[in-house]
């Protein structure tokens, strides 16, 4: 077996995988986040081991020859969340999540600084997530505890150091602290230097499906491991949902549908420039990269809109009416940015908008217009793809919930204009941390092979060339509402 452990903000998910690509066992473990202070976001870097630990005794119940026949673990983490360890490599407070927001005056000062130089060597600008402008804020508001830092770490990473008592960071997450140089794949000295972080706080550099080390025999002995556990890397967690969804060639584009809605792109050898306006990050198969971009409440303006407006009817409920409504909704628009919006937009002061209400609409209207302005905000980044890098999609492999109604893939295929695949078993980024593992240990010679025999695909919608039509008329009317509503926001 290989094991793929999926550090999630809410939860840490263990997959099982054999050789056939078949998934044998899964284990989750919950744990909080923590909320000190408005817009504060943190974990206890303790939490996730406890996880671990009962991931492990989950796994070792339900499956009688979990601790005989397991060979090697790696991890999906979530990203940019920075966790900071003294001398003696113990925990100095809790680690300052991706979605803390803390960061403003921290991210300001960068840019105005540093900011071309910022994106010409990591390919991003800085944003409240990202890990630089949270060791910027610790440096000014808590110099004491900065003054023990010695190690600086990811989630992920300060899992796998537990695991083997080896410090590492692959690039894919290394690329999202924003002190990694993206092209050249090592630590930039310049940022470094200009934010008095001295390199020796950061772990050597590998790639995903390198080997870390291997489970401490404490552990081994524990948890009753009969051969030695190999454990490999792993990478960002969209670097990893990508990888368990076979995104492996450039015009295979990957839409996911949670909370939040990510657009993302398989980048080949060649770095586009995109100035900013589309995150670009080193991806978890070796020397190639990804690109995506965020629409923050994808989901979560849906689940908004039941909770606000149909409370008692279930999410199939309040779509079914959907699909008897043509596209446009008979003119009413949405714009999803009830929290503001990060691509194209980087605006989190602007607010959501239905444009157009008419006495003829109704609450199926408004349902399907939700539908329709989630996906037009992700069409936003594919649009930058196509314009800034040339790229085409001949296929999108959506994942999540958006993947889970039928009427709304309809919908995704009309507006991106492409066929839509779904995955036959969606196991997650936790299936691509197993893959990076399977490869990691030479069960496979490439991703690519494991890919033919770990993912497989089945229809979900194809375009409707009327409806693309339509869609690209009322496509243009959308990207007009930005501008036209956000200093009325303000
Ligand atoms: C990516 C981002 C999130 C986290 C979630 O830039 O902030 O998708 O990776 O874990």
């Amino acid at each position: 077996y290989v094991l793929g452990l999926d550090l999630g903000t809410s939860s840490l998910k263990g997959l099982l995988m054999n050789e056939k690509g078949e998934s044998c066992g899964t284990a989750t473990a919950d744990y909080p986040l923590l909320h000190p202070a408005s817009g504060y976001s943190e974990q206890d870097p303790a939490e996730w081991i406890r996880a671990c630990e009962i991931v492990f005794e989950t796994l070792k119940a339900a499956v009688p020859d979990f601790t005989e026949e397991l060979q090697g673990i790696s991890f999906s983490g979530q990203m940019h969340s920075l966790v900071v360890l003294n001398d003696e490599q113990e925990v100095l407070r809790p680690a300052i999540l991706w979605n803390d927001v803390r960061t403003s005056a921290q991210c300001a000062k960068i840019m105005a600084t540093f900011g071309d130089d910022l994106l010409a060597i990591t390919q991003n600008i800085a944003l409240e997530g990202f890990t630089l402008p949270k060791i910027l804020w610790l440096q000014e508001n808590e110099p004491e505890i900065w003054q023990e830092v010695r190690h600086l770490l990811l989630p992920k990473d300060y899992l796998g150091f537990w695991l083997t008592g080896q410090q590492h960071m692959d690039y894919s997450d290394a690329a999202g602290t924003l002190l990694l140089d993206v092209a050249k794949k090592e630590w930039s000295t310049e940022i470094l230097n200009q934010f008095a972080i001295p390199a020796t706080y950061l772990p050597p550099l590998i790639d995903s499906q390198g080997k870390t080390g291997v489970i401490r025999p404490a552990l081994r002995q524990r948890f009753g491991f009969k051969h030695e556990i190999q454990v490999f890397a792993g990478g960002a967690d969209n670097a990893c949902a990508a990888i368990g969804a076979g995104i492996l060639e450039v015009e295979t584009g990957m839409v996911s549908i949670g909370t939040s809605g990510v657009f993302l792109s398989y980048e080949d050898t060649k770095i586009p420039h995109y100035a900013g306006q589309l995150h670009l990050f080193n991806h978890g198969i070796k020397d190639r990269y990804y690109s995506m971009g965020v629409t923050l409440a994808a989901g979560h303006s849906l689940s908004w809109f039941k909770e606000t407006f149909a409370k008692d009817l279930s999410f199939e409920e309040l779509l079914a009416g959907v699909g008897n409504i043509g596209p446009g909704a008979n003119g009413l628009l949405f714009t999803p940015y009830i929290v503001g919006e990060r691509t194209p937009h980087v605006d989190s002061r602007v607010r959501g908008s239905f444009i157009g209400i008419d006495t003829t609409h109704t609450l199926s209207h408004f349902s399907r217009a939700v539908l329709e302005g989630i996906t037009f905000s992700l069409k936003d980044s594919q649009q930058l793809m196509e314009t800034i890098a040339g790229k085409t999609f001949d296929k999108i492999i959506s994942v999540g919930g958006g993947a889970k109604n039928p009427e709304w893939l309809q919908i995704q295929a009309d507006i991106f204009g492409t066929e839509i695949l779904c995955l036959e078993v969606e196991e997650g980024p936790g299936l691509g941390a197993a893959m990076l593992a399977a490869t990691g240990l030479g069960w496979f010679a490439s991703l690519q092979e494991c890919s033919d025999t770990f993912v497989s695909y089945k229809k979900g919608a194809s375009p409707i060339p009327t409806n693309v039509e339509k869609y690209q008329k009322i496509y243009e009317t959308y990207q007009k509402v930005y501008a036209a509503t956000k200093d009325i926001c303000y």
